[in-house]
């Protein structure tokens, strides 16, 4: 199922960087990343860590705790210690808004 919801507006995402944000009582990181913005949980999967506070390169986020990290496009995990997926959400455009899919 689809349920689409208002996370924020796309000027607010910045480009090659992250920001988090909370929308549907979801807690969210939204990336600017070659003109694309995708969404993922915020929350790393190795630990308590929020991925917001990473270092994104390209389509990879490191997370800020142990330096694992994650392909914002499908959530894989690309450099251990972190070996579970991030949770991706879909993500579109309309009027200047992001929308995000929560499902
Ligand atoms: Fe993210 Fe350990 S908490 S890699």
């Amino acid at each position: 199922s689809s349920n689409w919801i208002d996370a924020a507006a796309e000027a607010d995402v910045p480009e090659d960087d992250v920001t988090q944000v909370a929308a549907g009582g979801v807690e969210l990181a939204l990336y600017g990343a070659g003109g694309e913005v995708y969404a993922t949980a915020s929350l790393c999967t190795h630990g308590n860590a929020r991925l917001c506070d990473g270092f994104l390169d390209g389509h990879e986020i490191e997370c800020p705790l142990h330096q694992g990290k994650f392909d914002i496009r499908d959530g894989r995990a690309t450099c251990e210690p972190a070996t579970e997926a991030v949770r991706t959400y879909p993500v579109k455009i309309e009027n200047g808004r992001v929308y995000v899919d929560l499902g």
